[in-house]
């Protein structure tokens, strides 16, 4: 384990009443944790605005019976098959589908295969997760 530093913080009572109460929420088990959490999510989100190269996952929701629908999702993923690594197809119910995109590539490559998916028309629900392959972040 890399060496540890020691640091105190100080903040406005109310701040610190929320981070207790964030701390609890999501049951970090002390303060340090959760710092280094955050720290470790801002690294990630420079990582993306800097165009680097990430892992982002792209969640949409759609119905496979609308008209040619589910052959231009397909068809899309497969013009950017160098950017994919993974896809998984659910059947919700009758009608609806969940599909996840599993991408690794330049930061805006996968946002803007969002974007395109997202302005299919009758994709009823699009969700970039943006990750990291785990370039800038400290193991
Ligand atoms: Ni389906």
């Amino acid at each position: 384990m890399a060496e540890l530093v020691r640091l105190s913080i100080t903040m406005e009572q109310d701040l610190h009443e929320q981070l207790e109460e964030i701390l609890q929420l999501h049951g970090y088990e002390n303060r340090s944790e959760f710092i280094r959490d955050m720290i470790r999510t801002r690294l990630v989100e420079r990582e993306w605005e800097r165009d680097e190269e990430v892992v982002g996952t792209i969640t949409m929701i759609y119905d496979h019976c609308k008209r040619d629908l589910a052959q231009k999702l397909t068809s899309y993923q497969h013009e950017e098959h160098d950017l994919i690594l993974a896809t998984t197809h659910v059947h919700l119910d009758h009608d609806m589908c969940a599909e996840v995109i599993i991408a690794r590539g330049r930061a805006s490559t996968i946002q803007r295969m969002a974007d395109r998916i997202r302005q299919v028309r009758g994709v009823l629900h699009t969700q970039l997760s943006m990750s990291t392959i785990g370039g800038s972040v400290p193991r």
